[in-house]
């Protein structure tokens, strides 16, 4: 059944134009089409506030596919139930919550410093791999502290699993299909289980379950009980990689913008010098005296979200921006074009990251993005019940890390009248081969 009152289709629209240039097409989809826009048939584009956040709030309507990036490994006993995966989520964010997060601060500050103060200066650099270890060791710690030595390995394994599994290829094979590059993730994925399991057993019978995430996994709950060892297995892989994947795209677009704007970086570090010298001492309360970093991390993420686009599947025939939705489309929700719609955010492609001052949000959330004004105003860490579990940690890492950064040194692009990096759109919006050059501040 094709659907009544179809979403329009700008001219040229379909899966060659968008596997030429996604970011080009959904600027045009969105200018000529406006809320919600044709890609194929059965295929949508809610390109505007208004459609995102009805689709990410409308669960029911538009559910989130499974994207078993890391399903569950195959083992004999019962697969995990909706209950077990409740409670599983109410325990990481116990560890991920904004209060929880305020309490850490010291030791993330220590870990983005350490980066920042390896940055060899006087040269071009690129910098996504060296931030991607940086944040990973960041991320893994604050899952799992003192067991962080034993996991820290095997968490770039998963990275790397994801990359080759993410890329596009010129077959999509059934999910059962064991190609090449699902072999290579259950490699990975098992051998990160296998570092995970003697930890959980020790944890548990030793009684001292940590005060971190897996802390928290282990400890029962008054209402579910105890979490059973294979949903914490099947579970933290895919949490793992989430501690440092996207942040890591964020701080290359973060750090970038630093070398584009200079005057920018020179308010930002006027703003760190009064971070504590010796990093560990810092607090949430040193954050809290960040506003102007917060606002430049959000702006840049307004205008590059990393997850630039999400997935839903129809579950059934219903109305979406004043279009009918056949049950079985896809709709794909654009963060990248619902940010630069002017109703929303004038001069939407400038960034400008004051337009963040007057509305600093929550001060006690480190990922609230402010009170919006309208719907939808800020998307990139999603929305609805699939929001970001990890918005908290995230603004911290990218906050710190941009302040330190700014405090110690000036960024620079290599020079010449090309940009020396490619936005890449498929793994998320990346700044793919990203090259600066650090200068210490004198
Ligand atoms: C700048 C960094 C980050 C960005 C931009 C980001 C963005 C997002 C977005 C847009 C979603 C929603 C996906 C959807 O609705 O389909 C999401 C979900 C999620 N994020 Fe993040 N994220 C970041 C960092 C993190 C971190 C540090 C963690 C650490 C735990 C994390 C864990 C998750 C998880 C577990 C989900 C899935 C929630 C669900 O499906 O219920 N993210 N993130």
């Amino acid at each position: 059944m094709s659907p009544v009152n179809e979403p329009p289709r700008p001219p040229g629209a379909g899966f060659a134009a968008w596997s030429r240039d996604r970011l080009a097409l959904a600027r045009r989809g969105a200018e000529e089409c406006g809320d919600l826009w044709q890609l194929e048939p059965g295929v949508y584009v809610a390109a505007t506030a208004e459609p995102c956040e009805a689709v990410l709030h409308r669960g029911r309507d538009f559910p989130k596919p499974p994207s078993p990036l890391f399903p569950p490994l195959k083992r004999p006993g019962a697969a995990t139930t909706p209950e077990e995966r409740a409670h599983a989520h109410a325990a990481r964010m116990r560890g991920l919550r904004p209060q929880a997060v305020a309490a850490r601060i010291g030791e993330i500050a220590a870990d983005t410093a350490r980066f920042v103060d390896q940055w060899p200066t006087g040269r071009d650099v690129e910098v996504l791999p060296p931030i991607r270890r940086a944040l990973a060791e960041t991320g893994v710690r604050y899952l799992f502290s003192e067991d962080t030595p034993a996991l820290l390995p095997f968490a770039s394994g998963l990275f790397e699993a994801r990359e080759v599994l993410v890329r596009p290829t010129r077959w999509v094979w059934p999910r059962w299909v064991p190609t090449p590059a699902r072999r290579f993730r259950t490699r990975r994925q098992a051998a990160f289980t296998d570092a995970l399991r003697p930890v959980v057993r020790r944890r548990r019978s030793s009684g001292r379950l940590g005060d971190d995430v897996l802390g928290q996994m282990l400890r029962p709950s008054p209402r579910y009980g105890l979490l059973p060892e294979r949903v914490i297995l099947d579970t933290l892989p895919g949490i793992t990689v989430a501690t440092f994947e996207t942040p890591s795209r964020a701080a290359g677009w973060v750090l970038l913008h630093l070398a584009l704007y200079p005057r920018a970086a020179d308010r930002i570090a006027a703003e760190a010098a009064a971070l504590p010298a010796e990093a560990a001492a810092t607090t949430s309360a040193h954050l809290e005296r960040l506003p102007y970093t917060r606002a430049v991390v959000r702006e840049v993420l307004r205008l590059h979200p990393p997850s630039w686009l999400l997935t839903r599947h129809a579950a059934r025939r219903s109305q979406l921006a004043g279009y009918t939705i056949d049950a079985g489309s896809t709709v794909l929700v654009c963060p990248y074009t619902a940010h630069r719609d002017a109703r929303q955010h004038p001069d939407p492609d400038r960034f400008q990251p004051e337009r963040w001052l007057d509305d600093p949000g929550d001060p006690d959330d480190p990922g609230d993005p402010g009170s919006p004004a309208s719907p939808g105003v800020f998307l990139s860490f999603g929305t609805g019940a699939h929001g970001c579990e990890g918005a908290a940690l995230a603004m911290a890492m990218l906050t710190l890390l941009t302040a330190q950064t700014a405090r110690r040194y000036h960024l620079s692009e290599p020079p010449g009248p090309q940009p020396g990096y490619q936005v890449t759109t498929y793994e998320g919006l990346t700044t793919a081969g990203l090259r600066l050059r650090a200068t210490a501040r004198t």
